[in-house]
C-alpha cells in the first residue's frame, strides 16, 4: 500500500517521476513530490495518477539543478483520496517534508497531543503526525535523524518514511518498521524505494533496510544505524532483474505481458533446487498443515490443500484475514503453517503467520520476493521464480505458486512414503511439460478475444468447478470481477443448486472449469442443470471432449494432462478472458479502482 521513492542525484526530478511510476502498482489514488531547491522545500501533489499529474503540472519549470527529492504514490487508508491528503506532508513551518507508507495505530492520540501543543494540521491522514513530531525534534536541536528516531519511538504501527529538512538540504533520512524500504546505490546517485522495480534502472547495488533502522542518504552513499544509534553493516541483496523485466516490453498492459511470461515463470520455478524443495517438504512431515494466503494466494492454498489431502496429509486452507478467528483456542504446536504471498508483505498473511508462530507453529513461506517480511519470519521458504509482477491482478504469481506448492506436496509425499520413487519421477516429468502446454494455450488467445467480446457487456457470471478446480473457478471469478467490475462468483459446481442457481435465467453466463478429471462426469450434470435454466455455458475443457463441447455455447480447450496440472492450465484462459473483457469495457486492467498490489493494512 503506497509507494515511496527518494533520490539524491543530478537532475532528480525526472528520476523521481520515473521511480514513482514504477511503484504505482502499490496505489494510485494520489501522487506527490518534495524537492529541495535553493535551500527551500517545494511540494507538488494532487489527486490521481502520475500521468494525470505530469500532464497538469509543469515539472519542466522546476530547477534542473535539483538533486534531492522524495515522492509518494498513495493508496488511501486514512482520509479520502484528495490533494490535501496526498503526500508529502509538511510540518507547521514548511521546512520538513515526509512521505510515509504504513498505518499508524496511535495517530489520533498523537494528533490530539500535537494540536494541544499548537500544531495545525492540513490533512486527515495518520501520516501527517510524523511531520509534526519531527518538527518538534528538530526544534529541540537533535537534527533530522534524531527527530525521525524520536518520532518513530512515539508511534505504533507500520512505518516506512523518507524525510527532508531544509536545514539539512543535502540529505534524505529514512526509517523503516514493518513496511519495506530498500536502498540503492548506482553510478549516478543514491536512492530509496518501497520496492526493487523502482530502483533497477538506477542502482547497481541494493540493500534492505533492517527492521527498526534509520538510514541517512547523502551524495556519497548512506549510513545505517539502529534507533538507539549503533552503526549497522548494510546487507546487500542480489537482484538479477533487468529493466526489460520491469517494463511493458511492447505489450499494451503489464497484465498481458505477465500472462505471456507464464511459460518462463513456470519453467524458472520448476528449476528451484531439489534440495531446497526437499528441505521445505521435510517441515510438513507428520504435521497438521495449515495453508494461508489472501485473494489469489488463498486460491493457490485451496488448490494445494486438495492435493495434499489426496497424498495422505492433513491439510486445510484458511483465508489469512480469518486465520486467527478460525483457529481460536486451538494449540498450533503440532502444525506447520504454509504462508503463501506474492509480495511477502500482505498484512493479513503476516498477521496469520505471527499468530501461528506465537502459538508454536513452524512456518514455511512461499513468496515471490526473497527479501520480504514473510520470508524473514519463516523457518524455511521457497521463492517462486515469477520475476517482478507489476500488474495489480495476480497472474504469473498464481501459476508459480501452484507449481511451487505442487513440487512441495509431491516431494513431501515421496518423503512420507505415500508416493513411490517411480511415481514421483513420473510427476516430475509431467510437470516439465507445463511450460510448453501453457505456450500452446497462449498461441490461441485470439479465440478468447472473440469470446470476451461476446461477454463484455454481462452484468453477472458464475465460475464453477469441482475438486482442485473449485480454486481455479474462484480465481477466474476474482480476475473477472476485479478488473472488469462484472459481478462474478466462483463456486463449487455442486453447491450451485443450493442457492446460487436461483439467479440463473436465460442468458446468464456460467463459466465451467471442466477438464477431464475425476469429477468430469459429475460436472456435466451441473452444466445440464444450468443449461436447463437457459444459462449461457462457456466451458474450459480438455481437448477432444466432444460430449462437453456439445452442451457448451462456447468452449476453450486445454491440453490433456494429469489431474493435478489442470488448475495451472485452465487458469490461463480465464486470465485472458478477464483481460480482454476489461479492455473491451474501456478499463485499464493494470489499475483496477480501489485496489493496490500490495495490501499492507489489516
Ligand atoms: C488478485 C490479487 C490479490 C492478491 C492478494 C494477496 O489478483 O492480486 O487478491 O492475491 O492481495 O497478495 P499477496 O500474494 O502479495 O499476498
Amino acid at each position: 500500500m503506497c509507494g515511496i521513492f527518494g533520490c539524491i542525484c543530478e537532475a532528480a526530478v525526472p528520476v523521481l517521476v520515473d521511480g514513482l511510476r514504477r511503484l504505482e502498482y502499490r496505489g494510485y489514488d494520489s501522487v506527490g513530490f518534495a524537492f529541495i531547491s535553493e535551500g527551500r522545500i517545494i511540494v507538488m501533489k494532487d489527486k490521481g495518477s502520475i500521468d494525470d499529474f505530469v500532464r497538469r503540472v509543469d515539472l519542466d519549470s522546476l530547477d534542473s539543478r535539483i538533486e534531492v527529492g522524495i515522492g509518494h504514490t498513495r493508496w488511501a487508508t486514512h482520509g479520502a483520496p484528495c490533494k490535501e491528503n496526498a503526500h508529502p506532508h509538511l510540518d507547521c513551518t514548511g521546512s520538513i517534508a515526509i512521505v510515509h507508507n504504513g498505518v499508524l495505530e496511535n495517530f489520533l492520540e498523537l494528533r490530539a497531543g500535537l494540536q494541544a501543543r499548537g500544531h495545525a494540521f492540513s490533512s486527515n491522514t495518520d501520516s501527517e503526525v510524523i511531520a509534526h513530531l519531527v518538527e518538534e525534534g528538530v526544534r529541540s536541536g537533535i537534527g533530522l535523524k534524531g527527530a525521525l528516531a524520536s518520532a518513530s519511538s512515539q508511534t505504533r504501527g507500520s512505518m516506512a518514511v523518507a524525510a527532508l529538512s531544509s536545514a539539512e538540504p543535502d540529505r534524505i533520512v529514512c526509517f523503516r518498521r514493518e513496511s519495506p524500504l530498500i536502498l540503492g546505490i548506482g553510478p549516478k546517485g543514491v536512492y530509496c524505494a518501497s520496492d526493487i522495480p523502482a530502483l533497477v534502472k538506477y542502482a547497481t547495488r541494493f540493500f534492505l533496510m533492517p527492521e527498526g533502522s534509520l538510514a541517512t542518504l547523502t551524495r556519497g552513499g548512506f549510513t545505517l544505524e539502529s534507533a538507539s544509534g549503533e552503526q549497522i553493516d548494510p546487507c546487500a541483496v542480489g537482484v538479477d532483474w533487468d529493466l526489460a523485466a520491469v517494463d511493458r516490453g511492447g505489450y499494451a498492459h503489464f497484465m498481458l505481458k505477465e500472462i505471456h511470461e507464464q511459460p518462463l515463470a513456470v519453467s524458472n520455478t520448476l528449476r528451484i533446487s531439489a534440495e531446497y524443495v526437499a528441505r521445505a517438504a521435510s517441515l510438513l512431515l507428520g504435521k497438521r498443515i495449515l495453508l494461508t494466503g489472501s485473494g489469489t494466494s488463498y486460491h493457490a492454498c485451496l488448490c494445494a490443500s486438495y492435493l495434499l489431502n489426496s497424498l495422505g496429509f492433513d491439510a486445510r486452507a484458511i483465508i489469512s484475514s480469518e486465520f486467527e478467528e478460525h483457529l481460536k483456542g486451538q494449540p498450533l504446536g503440532e502444525a506447520v503453517v504454509v504462508g503463501v504471498s506474492q509480495s511477502g508483505e500482505t498484512a493479513d498473511t503476516l498477521g496469520a503467520i505471527r499468530h501461528a508462530k506465537r502459538l508454536g507453529a513452524r512456518v514455511l513461506g512461499i513468496t515471490n520476493t526473497l527479501s520480504s517480511s514473510i520470508t524473514s519470519l519463516s523457518d524455511a521458504y521457497l521463492c517462486t521464480q515469477g520475476g517482478p509482477e507489476i500488474g495489480v491482478a495476480a497472474t504469473k504469481s498464481f501459476l508459480t505458486q501452484l507449481v511451487a506448492l505442487e513440487m512441495l506436496s509431491f516431494r513431501a509425499a515421496l518423503a512420507s512414503g505415500s508416493l513411490s520413487r517411480a511415481d514421483y519421477e513420473g510427476v516430475v516429468s509431467e510437470m516439465a511439460s507445463l511450460p510448453a502446454k501453457i505456450s500452446s494455450i497462449l498461441g490461441r488467445l485470439d479465440r478468447l478475444r472473440e469470446i470476451a467480446l461476446k461477454y463484455a457487456d454481462r452484468r453477472d457470471a458464475y465460475f464453477l468447478g469441482r475438486g482442485m478446480n473449485v480454486a481455479t473457478a474462484m480465481e477466474g471469478a476474482l480476475k473477472l470481477k476485479e478488473i472488469s467490475y462484472i459481478h462474478a462468483e466462483g463456486y463449487p459446481a455442486g453447491e450451485s443448486k443450493h442457492g446460487p442457481i436461483s439467479l440463473v435465467e436465460p442468458g446468464f453466463l456460467c463459466v465451467f472449469v471442466a477438464p477431464k478429471d475425476s469429477s468430469r462426469q459429475r460436472i456435466i450434470g451441473n452444466v445440464m442443470e444450468m443449461k436447463a435454466r437457459g444459462a449461457e455455458i462457456f466451458s474450459v475443457l480438455t481437448e477432444g471432449d466432444g460430449e462437453l463441447v456439445e452442451v457448451s455455447d462456447e468452449h476453450f480447450e486445454v491440453p490433456e494432462s494429469p489431474e493435478y496440472l489442470y488448475p495451472v492450465l485452465c487458469t490461463v484462459p480465464l486470465q485472458a478472458l478477464a483481460y480482454y473483457v476489461a479492455t473491451y469495457r474501456g478499463l485499464d486492467p493494470d489499475r483496477p479502482r480501489n485496489l493496490a498490489k500490495s495490501v499492507t493494512v489489516l
